[in-house]
């Protein structure tokens, strides 16, 4: 069994250190690369930082699977512990120098979602959380808001690439969370998406077809916040499942009607 203080660490260096590459590209070349469609991007960045990340995990975890984004991996796996990467979540933002993207760092234990550590090197916030840690900003306590109406509620989505169909149906819960909630974001990085629902600075998040690197560590963040985490139709979170509802705790079930609305309504 791993000690949650060394995971932490050596996550949270992987972290740092992913985010240096990144700010080091800040401004210069960024070399892009084009993946499943023209808004599907990847850059010399994504591809140091994954790499880094894997080494600072492997020579510490040499026993533990890795799944990357970037260099991709089986579901299946050998060892109990699999580390879920994202080394650079908001890759577009990244490639416009809009200063809003972070690496993403998730750790499952038997399935389970166990450890999260999300690093936003722009801003120098480091979000993280461990089962029973309690959340946290840099070294601040945080937790989600009270927020318990929609009407005064500040919401946040995203279009992932890539599936026409879901772009479709997400702009039909676009426009119904644009009337329902106070306003409404899009910010374009899912794992701070997540972060920032955890520390209260959003209330609720959504979004569809997005992939287990992009979810995990926020997941346990947002949860170790006092906040919770579902697919859109299931009271649990399989980050496999193409779907995520994130909250407060408090709007969670007016966000699932209002999802379920919709869907109802659009057949
Ligand atoms: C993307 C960001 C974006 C979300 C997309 C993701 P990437 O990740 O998280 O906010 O809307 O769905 O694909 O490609 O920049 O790692
Ligand atoms: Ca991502
Ligand atoms: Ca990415």
């Amino acid at each position: 069994m791993e000690n949650t203080e060394k995971l932490l660490e050596i996550a949270k260096e992987a972290a740092y250190e992913a985010g240096e590459i990144q700010l080091s590209f800040l401004g210069k070349n960024k070399k892009i690369e084009f993946k499943s469609s023209d808004s599907d991007l990847v850059t010399e960045a994504d591809r140091q930082s994954e790499q880094k990340i894997m080494s600072i995990l492997s020579a510490n975890f040499p026993g533990h699977d890795i799944f990357g984004e970037e260099t991709g991996c089986h579901r299946e796996h050998d060892s109990e512990y699999l580390w879920i990467i994202d080394p650079l979540d908001g890759t577009t933002n990244f490639t416009h120098n809009f200063p809003h993207f972070a690496v993403s760092i998730g750790l499952v234990k038997n399935e389970k979602i166990i450890l999260g550590v999300v690093y936003d090197p722009c801003k120098n916030e480091l979000f993280w959380a461990a089962e029973g840690t309690g959340a946290y900003l840099n070294s601040d306590p945080i937790s989600t808001s009270k927020t318990d109406r929609l009407k005064s509620a500040l919401l946040a989505t995203g279009f992932a690439p890539g599936n026409p169909d879901s772009l479709e149906e997400n702009l039909v819960y676009f426009k119904e969370f644009i009337h329902r909630g106070q306003a409404l974001r899009r910010p374009g990085a899912a794992a701070l998406d997540l972060c920032y629902v955890a520390c209260g600075r959003l209330d609720a998040f959504w979004e569809l077809n997005l992939s287990p690197w992009d979810v995990t560590a926020g997941t346990c963040i947002v949860r170790q916040a006092g906040g919770r985490v579902t697919n859109f139709d299931s009271e649990e979170f399989d980050p496999y499942a193409r779907n995520i509802l994130a909250t407060n705790t408090f709007l969670h079930d007016s966000m699932k009607e209002v999802l379920d609305s919709c869907k109802n309504h659009t057949g």
